[in-house]
């Protein structure tokens, strides 16, 4: 595997994705754990590291910085932006601040295409900059092998060894050689076979699951999403039966959703029950109106629902959890845990007095990955396409306090809406979308007479992780439709509205 040290770089995790894009296995950890692998990691099985940027300066007193000794010669080494940086200032160069900060793209001028890491990079070859601080000088042994017109020390390698440093960032996009760039030294330079795919993902897992589980009983909630779906697939592959899978209904579900998610999972083969427990979840949400005092309700009637039913098993000793490893790099991150702006309650949390072992098969893939280990296992597109929804459900999408009667209403507009997005050939073009129920009433005229009913809103996003996203500009047309068909068919509504705001400053729900 590829090492990947995270000294804090909003780009550690692109680094990732493109490696894997390789199909060569790698894995982020904080740039202070390196003594630790070493320790504790076989040897040889670290092909190569690389060293990511950082928002920190080396010339600050307390610059994150690490000591490469016991690896260099060895295992080859790659240090971005501020990692070759540090590479350049700890063997005595000279790193300033620019005299212009450099943000962008660049072109490089001169390229060494005889070197390993360079080879077939073209002259003049498009990167993306992205630092304030540039390596003035650099010790004797260091052989500077691209430039740019502003940066003279845009790539080098230090004499006699496999350790290079360059000043750009080859993981974004616009660097459009990039990918070549870190395959050069992923396959070439540190001899990565490339043979690591979905498929070889699902063998080993398997494997290992069978391994590691034997003839334990496992218990796992379903969500519906993705990645609880692909996780129970691959442990059901394992072990069979002894998984018990567990589908709550709490009332607060897409119309029709329980049934045919529950139908799917048959379909799968595996052995799932589905828990109708609406009405207790409607008794925890009573008078409620405060987002996070919703959320906190619904999370922990989820709790008590699914420990009732995992005491029904006889002798279940491991909890299965559908984490991924963006949740991973996150908790582990050397930025911590970024801020809490809403408390996801993500449906599948382990209760502490269940005292569970806990089995999370996907803890080291990527979104991306996990849908492709689920079109693996053939898994239906209907649960791999699938939009995010929150584990809270419409009920941080019906403003104020929850009745039946409101979820019903957004219940049949939103269906009206994804079943409209998925008609129009919209719905995978979009990243999420949903309806809100207003606490707003509206005047409006239907026939002869005047109607005094409820508002609801349309929210359709573009986005790439729901960090940040844009209002999805659906067509004219199509939200002229769907408006009508909404007022039309819906009881109760006689107003429709569409959400264009982008997050930041909004936030893709509106709880
Ligand atoms: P926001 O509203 O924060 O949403 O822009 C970003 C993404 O997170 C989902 N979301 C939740 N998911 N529990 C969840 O499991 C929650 O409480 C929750 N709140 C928001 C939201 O649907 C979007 O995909």
């Amino acid at each position: 595997q590829i090492l990947i040290l995270d000294f804090g770089s909003q780009y550690t995790q692109l680094i990732a994705r493109r490696v894997r894009e390789l199909n060569v296995y790698c894995e982020i950890h904080p740039y202070n754990h390196l003594p630790q692998l070493i320790a504790s990691t076989n040897r040889s099985s670290i092909k190569g590291v690389i060293l990511s940027g950082s928002p920190a300066s080396v010339r600050d007193a307390d610059a994150p910085t690490i000591d490469l000794n016991a690896l260099r010669h060895e295992t080859p080494v790659l240090g971005v932006c501020y990692g070759a940086q540090l590479m350049a200032q700890t063997s005595g160069g000279e790193v300033k601040p620019s005299s212009i900060r450099e943000y962008g793209r660049a072109k490089l001028g001169t390229v060494n295409d005889q070197n390993p890491l360079l080879h077939g990079i073209d002259q003049h070859s498009q990167v993306w900059m992205s630092h304030a601080d540039t390596i003035m000088s650099v010790p004797e042994n260091f052989r500077i092998i691209a430039s740019t017109d502003t940066v003279r020390v845009a790539a080098f390698q230090i004499d006699g060894e496999p350790t290079y440093g360059i000043q750009f960032h080859p993981e974004v996009t616009h660097s459009l050689q990039g990918k070549a760039l870190l395959k050069n030294f992923v396959v070439d330079i540190c001899g990565c076979s490339q043979n690591w795919t979905a498929e070889s993902f699902v063998e080993s897992t398997v494997a290992q699951l069978k391994e590691k589980l034997g003839t334990d009983k496992v218990v796992m909630g379903l969500s519906g999403g993705v990645d609880s779906s692909v996780a129970a697939t691959l442990i059901h592959r394992a072990i069979g039966t002894n998984l018990y899978c567990i589908f709550v209904d709490n009332g607060v579900l897409r119309k029709d959703e329980f049934g045919d998610v529950l139908e799917s999972y048959k379909e799968l083969g595996l052995n799932v029950k589905g828990v109708d427990a609406r009405e207790q979840f409607y008794g925890a949400l009573v008078g409620l109106t405060d987002p996070e005092a919703k959320r906190k309700a619904i999370g922990k009637t989820f709790i008590d629902v699914f420990d009732h039913e995992a005491h029904l098993i006889e002798d279940v000793s491991w909890l299965g959890q559908g984490t991924i490893y963006p949740d991973v790099i996150e908790s582990v991150s050397v930025k911590g845990p970024s801020a809490t702006i809403k408390s996801h309650h993500n449906v599948g949390g382990l209760p502490d007095f269940m005292k569970l072992k806990v089995v999370e098969p996907l803890n080291t893939l990527f979104k991306d990955e996990v849908r492709a280990v689920g079109r693996t296992l053939g898994l239906p597109d209907t649960i791999l396409g699938r939009h995010p929804f929150p584990g809270p459900g419409l009920a941080i999408r019906i403003l104020g306090d929850i009745t039946a009667e409101k979820v019903q209403i957004l219940q049949e507009v939103d269906a009206l809406f994804i079943n409209g997005l998925k008609r129009e050939g919209l719905y995978d073009k979009v990243w999420q979308a949903g309806a809100i129920l207003l606490p707003v009433q509206s005047v409006g005229v239907m026939g002869d007479e005047r109607t005094y009913e409820r508002v609801v809103a349309l929210r359709a996003v573009t986005s790439v992780d729901g960090m940040t996203a844009d209002w999805a500009h659906l067509p004219y047309e199509f939200l002229a439709d769907i408006s009508n068909e909404i007022i039309n068919k819906v009881k109760g509504v006689n107003r429709v509205v569409y959400d264009i705001s982008s997050k930041p400053p909004a936030t893709i729900e509106w709880e």
